[in-house]
């Protein structure tokens, strides 16, 4: 991936995008929506996987079929919004190998904190893709991505579904090797560090715990 910034602009995406965003959507279907976008998101991000061939047999003839080539990739999620972006991409990957990153905002410092970390072996022979729903501020992203780095990886992604330009900015000063693939651009942060126009919490409103 060369961008370092890709806006899927599919129309599948953008208008499951819009029926999230609507504030009025339930719990269930937000869940839903969310597990179908993940799988259109995870089909731009993974587009120049390295592949080779098997000879197999189909009923009629012998050929060299195409396969994912190298070691299976890991899907890494931030949590606990992650968590929502990779279960859908578990379901298109299912041999994927997951890790988790647990990070918390220091209240005084508003740096963010390490509470979990759990990622698969032999991260500097895979592809990681680092999840998480919103890229605001960028500060738990380019945190969770230093990590991820320091455990060996070295060909990573970053998948989110929407993004601010602060938090792009962020990332791009950071990890300028690390290609985002999202959703929309949104317009900017406010206050809160919320995204705007955005979708509110992204985890309150998959887990329904606003
Ligand atoms: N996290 C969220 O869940 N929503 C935002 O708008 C920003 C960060």
């Amino acid at each position: 991936m060369k961008e370092h910034l890709t806006v899927v602009k599919h129309p599948l995406v953008q208008h499951k995008l819009t029926l999230m965003r609507e504030k009025t959507t339930s719990t269930a279907v937000f869940r839903q929506l969310l597990r179908e976008i993940s799988q259109l998101l995870a089909y731009e991000v993974t587009h120049q996987l390295p592949m080779t061939t098997r000879r197999i047999e189909t009923p009629l003839e012998e050929m060299d079929a195409p396969v994912l080539d190298g070691r299976k990739l890991a899907l890494i999620s931030i949590l606990r919004a992650g968590n929502g972006l990779l279960d859908g991409m578990l379901e298109l990957i299912p041999s994927a190998r997951v890790g988790f990153v647990g990070l918390y905002r220091d209240e005084e410092t508003l740096q963010p904190v390490q509470y979990y970390f759990k990622v698969p072996e032999l991260l500097d022979e895979r592809l990681s893709i680092v999840v998480d729903p919103m890229l605001a501020t960028g500060n738990s992203s380019a945190a969770a991505v230093d990590l991820v780095k320091k455990a060996g990886a070295k060909d990573i992604r970053f998948l989110c579904l929407l993004a601010a330009p602060e938090g792009v900015a962020r990332m791009k000063e950071a990890h300028p090797d690390v290609p985002i693939v999202t959703a929309s651009l949104d317009e900017r942060l406010n206050e809160m560090g919320y995204i705007l126009p955005g979708l509110g919490d992204a985890g309150d409103r998959m887990f329904g715990t606003q």
